[in-house]
């Protein structure tokens, strides 16, 4: 007998694998609109299986996905690069439009200097490393995004989490320790799960008053979102950037819409950070074309921004409203992301499916994602929703929830 016949499938060597295909073939029978292939999307649809859906999820937060000028400049760099790089940045692949696009965003994020990465999650995952060392504590946010927490798990720093919006929790554990060099607050500015605001006032204020103690904050959510000029959550709360963040982060890949993440701060972190992170070093830069559509929207979010995070916020609180009027109960959100609390992976999914019957497209959210019996359905508004919409929206998932939480409990 050959090696060949007797050889087990890899399955079996892995009891979870074997056991996650049963449950995901179970998942995939039940409920069709999991995971399924979006053939198409537009301003407030997406098309399934040739099915037109009402889309609630959406991290499109301006509706630029489709914006004929930010197209254009992805096309126009596809044209003078073509579709990718000779290598690294520091190898050869440092294509004049990663600077250009660089120059915007720190204009935009009103900082000296800033470096984009070809993802955001890859962003937060290396770029930690390169700002701690061992004797330094970080100290994150226990509702940080993933790509945080694996950021921290790389460092060589020791790493303190501290409970979600908690600020007491947060200053006591700054205050505990003495003798530490350094100390790295890390939070995102709008939880990704929740929905809710950083309080960037206190974090700064506490921030001021322990010595060796800078902050890092994760505006993926925050960017093109908060501030009535989309700058983020510095303008939310009218904070001058000299008194504001150390480290800002961001994301390419939702008000702004490509990949990519970048970091903008002062021109010697930059510098440094160039030259000491591993998914900035060791791995392709993003494509041009990326960097074409990225560099077209913060154009765009400052020439049409203003109106598009207005409608935005028309929007956040036309759901809100229309929520509380059904007796909905949600996580605490203040912005466009609203997660609506069904406590069971099961039934979040039966909701997600009759609401998708109905032709309104949102998504069961559960652990690890977020904590279990806190699974959620959650509703992303963006600024192209009809508030017609956004009513029919509300109503399907009442109706929906009423059927299945009601027969759930008769039974
Ligand atoms: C708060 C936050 N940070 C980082 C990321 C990772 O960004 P990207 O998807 O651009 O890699 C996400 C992704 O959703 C996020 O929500």
């Amino acid at each position: 007998m050959s090696n060949s016949e007797t050889k087990q499938p890899v399955s079996r060597l892995f009891p979870e694998v074997e056991s996650f295909a049963k449950k995901a073939l179970k998942y995939k029978s039940k409920y069709s609109f999991y995971f399924e292939e979006v053939e198409q999307q537009e301003k407030c649809h997406i098309t399934i299986a040739n099915q037109n859906k009402l889309n609630f999820c959406t991290y499109s937060y301006l509706g630029l996905i489709n914006h004929p000028g930010i197209i254009n400049g992805a096309l126009k760099a596809l044209i003078k690069y073509g579709c990718g790089t000779h290598g690294v940045r520091l190898l050869g692949g440092n294509l004049s439009i990663y600077a250009e696009l660089e120059n915007a965003l720190a204009k935009f994020c009103q900082r000296e200097s800033a470096m984009v990465l070809s993802s955001g999650f890859l962003t937060n995952q290396t770029v930690i490393r390169a700002l701690v060392r061992p004797g330094d504590v970080i100290y994150c946010e226990a509702r940080n995004h993933a790509s945080i927490i694996d950021g921290c798990k790389l460092a060589s720093a020791e790493v303190k989490t501290f409970k979600h919006s908690n600020i007491e929790a947060l200053e006591k554990s700054l205050q505990a320790e003495n003798d530490v060099r350094r100390k790295l607050i890390i939070a995102d500015a709008v939880f990704s799960m929740d929905g809710d605001i950083l309080d960037l006032p206190a974090y700064l204020k506490l921030r001021d008053s322990v010595n060796n103690t800078y902050l890092m904050v994760d505006e993926a959510h925050s960017i093109g979102v908060l501030g009535e000029n989309g700058k983020g959550i510095e303008e939310h709360f009218n904070i001058s950037p000299e008194q504001g963040i150390d480290i800002k982060m961001g994301t390419l890949s939702k008000a702004i819409p490509g990949n990519g993440g970048y970091i903008a701060g002062n021109k010697a972190l930059i510098e440094y950070l160039r030259f000491h992170v591993r998914g900035y070093i060791f791995t392709a830069a993003l494509a041009p074309t990326t960097a074409g559509a990225s560099l077209a929207a913060l154009k765009v979010i400052e020439d049409e921004g203003k109106q598009r995070i207005e409608k935005l916020w028309r929007n956040v609180k036309h759901l809100r409203l229309r929520l509380a009027e059904h007796g909905i109960a949600t996580t605490a959100s203040r912005s466009p992301i609203t997660g609506v609390l069904i406590g069971d992976e099961e039934l979040a999914f039966e909701i997600a499916q009759r609401c998708f019957d109905q032709d309104l497209f949102v998504m069961p959210v559960a652990y690890p994602a977020v904590p279990r019996r806190s699974e959620r359905i959650r509703l992303n508004v963006h600024c192209d929703h009809t508030l017609e919409q956004i009513d029919i929206a509300v109503t399907i998932l009442s109706d929906v929830m009423q059927g299945v939480l009601g027969h759930k409990k008769a039974s």
